[in-house]
């Protein structure tokens, strides 16, 4: 069941008719791809035994995660900020990892944390022992030297040159292995089965020694099991396999994008044209407060109805309302004309979307809303000035 909405304006809404009903920019969760992208996970769980963690990175939305709790096994958090929201609104395994801890946050992350993952063997030698005297598991995330991510270039490979991310073999001799409890290993970004099954492949054959010192191996994010090119039997047989080597060891994954891959929408109006060399539409929203993914990594977000340019007969470029000439969200073609107050519904946006948000230019932070199976749609946020104002600090 969906927890109902926290009460206060608005929160209750529940709205039929919903596309033109909701106001504008507003980021619409679909429950029933939810649930489709839930049972994938659910199947994945049940056929090999592995455990899965949501990446709260990649999507938080507290009103849905009763329903996300049901399949899942926990969350896993990127700062303290994230594993206290983690603890009061999901409440199962959280698994913690930063790149370097803070001394002045060590202690409630430990607290909050079930798993803490360090990132070097600094930071193993600096904190290990706080988290064992809790009674809590230790990680360690190494740099395995493989990853297929080609995502956004090197901005998403951790594998990359010069990466700050996970311990280089050559240091693993300063590793108190006896005090490590599970191996971390995030490498891959949006990667079909063929990353997943050669990633799960390569540690078991050039990590063989450090796989036998711990209790569970993480394989981090990136396994994008609900898109539909993705092998979800070749990933199964690769866990199956894994655990065949390697008996005694518990599998974990913690993707984000993949449980809500493909659920969910970004709605925006279009306010106006403008023609410079080539017909321009402004839209309510932009890329660069909205659309984050399609600056960072050139995404092409797709549109309802909309096409590639030249496909339908009337093309334009979508900009957005703010100052930067560089926040084009993309060239599009349309069967008709647009007019001014058309609903463009841009696909896949409740991944990487809102959590990224920001009111540069003083653009208002687009409203979340849920679209529920019978077809209505439900506030689960009322973003107004105030969200806005409190950002920028005090007056004097
Ligand atoms: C350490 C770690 N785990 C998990 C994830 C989630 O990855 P994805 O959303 O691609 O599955 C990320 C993403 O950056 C990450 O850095």
């Amino acid at each position: 069941m969906i927890a109902p909405c926290p009460s206060g304006e608005g929160h209750e809404t529940r709205l039929r008719g919903w596309l033109e009903a909701i106001p504008t920019p507003a980021y619409v969760a679909d429950i029933a791809k939810i649930k489709r992208n839930l049972a994938t996970a659910a199947r994945i769980k049940r056929e090999t035994g592995c455990r899965i963690l949501l990446a709260t990175k990649a999507f938080a939305m507290p009103v849905l995660f009763p329903l996300m709790r049901e399949t899942l096994d926990g969350t896993t958090s990127s700062g303290l900020f994230e594993a206290r929201m983690e603890r009061e609104e999901f409440d199962k395994e959280i698994h913690t990892y930063i790149p370097a801890y803070k001394e002045e946050e060590f202690a409630q992350i430990v607290e909050l944390a079930d798993c803490v993952y360090f990132n070097s063997a600094s930071q193993v030698e600096r904190y290990i022992d706080r988290v064992k005297a809790k009674g809590k598991r230790a990680g360690l995330r190494i740099n395995p030297g493989f990853s297929n991510s080609t995502v956004g270039g090197d901005l998403y490979n951790p594998c990359a040159p010069c990466s700050r991310f996970g311990e280089l073999p050559a240091q693993f001799h300063r590793i108190p292995w006896d005090k490590i409890d599970i191996l971390h290993v995030h490498t891959l970004c949006d990667s079909l089965h063929d990353g997943s099954v050669k990633l799960i492949q390569h540690v078991a054959e050039n990590f063989a020694e450090q796989v036998g010192k711990v209790k569970a191996v993480n394989f981090g994010g990136g396994h994008y099991f609900n898109h539909p090119d993705y092998d979800v039997d070749a990933f199964i047989a690769a866990i199956r396999n894994f655990r065949a080597i390697f008996p005694h060891v518990e599998i974990y994954f913690e993707p984000g994008g993949a449980l809500v891959y493909d659920a969910g929408y970004l709605v925006a109006t279009v306010l106006d044209f403008h023609f410079n060399a080539k017909p321009l539409a402004i839209l309510d929203t932009s890329a660069n407060n909205h659309m984050p993914i399609v600056l960072q990594a050139h995404y092409r977000q797709p549109l309802q109805g909309a096409g590639k340019p030249g496909e339908f007969p009337h093309t334009y470029v979508l900009g957005g309302n703010m100052c930067m000439t560089g926040d084009v969200i993309g060239e599009y073609s349309f069967p008709k004309p647009l007019k001014v107050g058309d609903r463009l519904v841009f696909e896949d946006m409740i991944q990487y979307s809102f959590v990224q948000n920001n009111t540069f230019n003083g653009v208002p932070l687009p409203d979340l809303f849920v679209l529920h199976e019978d077809g209505t749609v439900q506030r689960a946020s009322a973003f107004g000035y105030e969200d806005f104002r409190s950002r920028l600090g005090f007056p004097a």
